[in-house]
């Protein structure tokens, strides 16, 4: 005798029943992009339906948000001046600052995650503070400015902040700073576990943060390496973040199932611009049942072992659920 797996495959209430994965809109965080200005919206070639805005039209778009009952956002800068150290990110009155500020403001239902990094806002596009020889990112002089960073973003009244630069330590120094400014009760999601990959493409076209000369691949992760993924989340961990973070999402199913497996912490998944072009691009030239194939992509996160998905298809994805 054979085992009968389809008898439970026959009715779909059964079907239901048995289902071991679901998404939910509460899955989801939704990034956006700001830039100075009033009025402007502008769409993004490679990323259909994404859009660099100004402030006025990110609160707008924050209601748009609320009626597909997303809640939750992380929010990109892009500021008007950029220079070596990003001073625009250490301002109170910088892009990303004001926007914190107005969103809860105008918004205080949303939950406001912050990127917290200096691609956006160095003239040379890396992570951080380069070195002597202009070769690299110094780890130890970023760790001191994201501390002030963080301080920004957290009196501005972000609710999470979400360190995406790679560097070495940055978890412990972050979660000292905040707790010795008295926000013992911010909490970080680490992106602990991030490769230097070629997915990142069209968000670079959006937050206008490519390096100028170099990669990032001094301080980002080589996509050949899982031990290392592992480590990384590991001291993520241990250093007192709060959520844990695998990015990219879909070349790296494999990454998100050991972290899960090795961590005990919340996981989350970024589920990047490429990914997003990719599927825009088959669905612009009709190769695909888009809307099945992003359901089934997103569902497939969760499976894998993401508690959290950040992704830009949040909005097509909660019109469906
Ligand atoms: C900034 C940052 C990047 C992304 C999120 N935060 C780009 C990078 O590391 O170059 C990529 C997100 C995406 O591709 O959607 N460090
Ligand atoms: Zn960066």
């Amino acid at each position: 005798m054979f085992k009968r797996f389809r008898r439970l495959r026959l009715n779909a209430h059964l079907r239901d029943l048995v289902q071991e994965t679901r998404l939910a809109k509460e899955d989801f965080i939704y990034p956006l992009f700001i830039k100075s200005g009033k009025n402007y919206k502008k769409e993004i070639a490679s990323m259909p339906g994404v859009f660099q805005m100004s402030i006025d039209e990110i609160l707008k778009e924050c209601d748009t948000l609320k009626k597909l009952g997303l809640y939750s956002i992380i929010l990109f800068g892009i500021p008007e001046v950029k220079d070596s150290i990003g001073s625009d990110a250490l301002c109170e009155h910088g892009i990303i600052a004001s926007s914190i500020k107005a969103i809860k403001e105008a918004h205080p239902d949303m939950f406001v995650a912050t990127d917290l990094c200096f691609c956006e806002y160095t003239d040379h596009g890396h992570c951080g503070i380069l070195d002597m020889k202009h070769e690299t990112v110094n780890n130890d002089a970023t760790l001191k400015i994201l501390g002030q960073q963080a301080l920004i973003h957290a009196k501005a009244g972000a609710d999470m902040i979400a360190p995406s630069g790679m560097m070495d330590g940055t978890i412990s120094v972050l979660r000292k700073a905040l707790d010795d400014a008295g926000f013992i009760n911010l909490p970080i999601m680490a992106y602990s576990t991030k490769f230097a990959s070629a997915y990142y493409g069209p968000f670079r076209d959006v937050a206008e943060s490519s390096p100028s000369f170099g990669d990032r691949r001094s301080y980002q992760m080589n996509p050949a390496n899982r031990r290392e993924a592992i480590n990384e989340s590991i001291e993520d961990e241990k250093e007192g973040a709060d959520i844990l973070m695998i990015k990219p999402a879909l070349a790296y199913m494999d990454i998100i199932r050991d972290v899960k497996e090795h961590t005990s912490l919340p996981l989350a998944v970024y589920n990047v611009s490429g990914e997003y072009a990719m599927l825009k691009a088959a669905q612009k030239a009709d190769l695909i049942d888009y809307d099945r194939v992003m359901m089934e992509t997103l569902l497939g996160f969760k499976r894998a072992g993401a508690d959290i998905i950040i992704t830009y298809h949040a909005k097509e994805a909660a019109a469906l659920l």
